[in-house]
């Protein structure tokens, strides 16, 4: 797809849901890279998962800013407030939005269904509306690969249909989808939106499994292995996911018009994953091997009388399998970091953290 280029330095980003887990990591990264310029990052610090975690990112965040040659501030503010997103919008006039905030998780949307709405339908209409009226370069914004339900077909590409979300959350993100494509279209917005997949590293979110596991053996409790452990899970490393919103957002989907006169939406979608599913128990294998290793848990920690192999929850899905190919050839980038190593900086990070932090 042909690609208008993006130059990052000197310009204002809008980084929403930082210092969310990626968002944290996508600003460290732009503030290591641009010579100047401004990072914005926007988020509401709301107690889904422990306040404390994007506190202690945010603090990563500030000791960046002090080195770097690009300005740095935050806003703690929430989404659903149409006059603080457009005030944001007019004061700062952004170049390049990147809004990663949403409401996230599967199984937390079973029963909080309200500010899945509020977050990411609402949420994301303010910045679409506020992105109609201040004009951007391009708006990057997060979908899931939990838009593909329980797809058959794997890989799983931006070509199939995935129009039966099995939960709230996947259908907010598919909304995401439509509303971006509507703006797109009528208002001639660069918009590329793109589904992660399970995206893990050090300090991620404590609600996803790797986490919650590993808290829950570092406190000798017994971990529930869903779908008794058949899962495939295309698990994609923090550093990986940067890297690939870092090019994206330099490569913004053409304007065009159309044989009608009108714009042709400047309009797309990628998959972002490490392309290779992996079994959930040879994750879980390597992830207490690792927790071993970093000294979280002593050597001889029974881990076959800390589990329990349950069944299949709802909302869950057996398997994620990117096709990436779009992706790494539009922005010649293929994932490289390994589970090994992945899960070994986690491990190493998780020790530091609950050592020096809690
Ligand atoms: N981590 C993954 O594996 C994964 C996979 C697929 C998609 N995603 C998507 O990527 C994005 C970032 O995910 P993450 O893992 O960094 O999650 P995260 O929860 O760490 O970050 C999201 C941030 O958004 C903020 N937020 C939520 N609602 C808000 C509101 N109404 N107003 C302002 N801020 C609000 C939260 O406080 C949080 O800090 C999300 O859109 C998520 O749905 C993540």
């Amino acid at each position: 797809m042909s690609k208008t280029k993006v130059e990052l330095n000197g310009k204002t980003i809008l980084v929403t849901g930082s210092p969310g887990f990626i968002g944290a990591n996508l600003v460290i990264r732009l503030l290591n890279e641009m010579n100047s310029g401004m990072v914005i990052s926007f988020d509401s610090m709301n107690n889904y998962y422990d306040p404390k975690l994007k506190e202690y990112r945010l603090g990563l965040i500030e000791k960046v800013a002090e080195t770097s040659s690009a300005k740095h501030i935050f806003i703690k503010g929430n989404l659903a407030d149409k006059e603080l997103i457009n005030q944001v919008f007019e004061q700062y006039k952004p170049a390049i939005v990147v809004h990663l905030a949403a409401q996230a998780g599967v199984r937390y949307s079973i029963d909080h269904p309200e500010v899945y709405i509020e977050s990411n339908i609402v949420g994301f209409f303010n910045i679409l509306e506020a992105c109609r009226w201040h004009e951007v370069e391009h708006l990057v914004y997060a979908s899931s690969s939990s838009v593909y339900g329980g797809n058959k077909k794997v890989p799983f590409s931006v070509d199939d249909k995935v129009d039966n979300p099995v939960s709230l959350y996947a259908a907010t993100k598919k909304s995401s989808e439509l509303l971006a494509h509507s703006y797109s279209k009528l208002y001639n917005i660069p918009s590329t939106g793109l589904r992660f997949f399970t995206v893990y590293g050090p300090a991620g979110r404590p609600d996803m499994f790797y986490y919650s596991a590993t808290n829950t053996l570092a406190k000798d409790g017994t971990i529930k292995i869903f779908n008794y452990g058949n899962m495939k899970r295309d698990f994609t490393y923090i550093d990986d996911i940067v890297e690939g919103v870092y090019r994206v957002m330099q490569g913004a989907p053409k304007k065009q018009i159309g044989e009608d006169g009108l714009p042709i939406p400047p309009y797309a979608i990628y998959n972002i994953g490490g392309g290779t599913p992996e079994n959930l128990l040879d994750y879980i294998s390597i992830l207490q091997e690792e927790l071993v290793n970093a000294g979280v848990l002593p050597e001889t920690y029974d881990f076959e009388g800390h589990r329990e192999l349950v069944e299949m929850q709802a909302g869950d899905v057996p398997i994620t399998f990117a096709d990436s190919e779009a992706f790494e050839k539009d922005f010649e980038f293929t994932p490289e970091i390994g589970i090994r190593e992945g899960l070994q900086k986690f491990a190493i990070w998780y020790k530091d953290y609950y050592s020096h932090f809690n």
